[in-house]
């Protein structure tokens, strides 16, 4: 993975509300923790990434799918069989999403926050 693809994932993950320094944090785990996972998807022709996902141990924390790109089974993709547990704000609509894969709310951590775990 080179610069141009983590620009581009910086872009995504700034246009759909992960913090500066939520990224940076990501990035230096991603760097030298095994514990930070990044699966992504690139778009071959275009050499543009589609969408990621950081995961944290086993919470995915951020999975963003470029608006462009939806709906065509990228963010299934995107969900590795290790991932077990996501906190997701109900103004993103995507509790729908991830039941598709086997999780389910076991309960909320504030009032706008879903947590799902399967
Ligand atoms: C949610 C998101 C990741 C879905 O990505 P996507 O690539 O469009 O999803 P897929 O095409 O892989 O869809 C897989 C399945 O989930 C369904 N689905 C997609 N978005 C859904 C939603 N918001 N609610 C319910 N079901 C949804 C699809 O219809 C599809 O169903 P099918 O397998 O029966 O055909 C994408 O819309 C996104 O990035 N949204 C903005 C960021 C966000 O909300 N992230 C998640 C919360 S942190």
């Amino acid at each position: 993975m080179d610069l141009k693809h983590w620009l581009q994932i910086w872009k995504l993950s700034n246009k759909y509300g992960f913090s500066k320094i939520g990224f940076f944090k990501f990035v230096m785990g991603y760097l030298f923790s095994k514990n930070y996972h990044l699966v992504f998807n690139i778009d071959k022709k275009k050499e543009v990434v589609t969408g990621f996902n950081f995961i944290e141990h086993n919470r995915i924390k951020r999975l963003v799918v470029s608006e462009q790109y939806r709906g065509k089974g990228i963010g299934k993709q995107l969900i590795p069989d290790f991932c077990k547990l996501v906190y997701t704000d109900n103004k993103r609509n995507a509790v729908g999403f991830y039941e598709k894969f086997g999780f389910k709310v076991v309960g909320k951590k504030n009032k706008d926050v879903f947590i799902l775990k399967r």
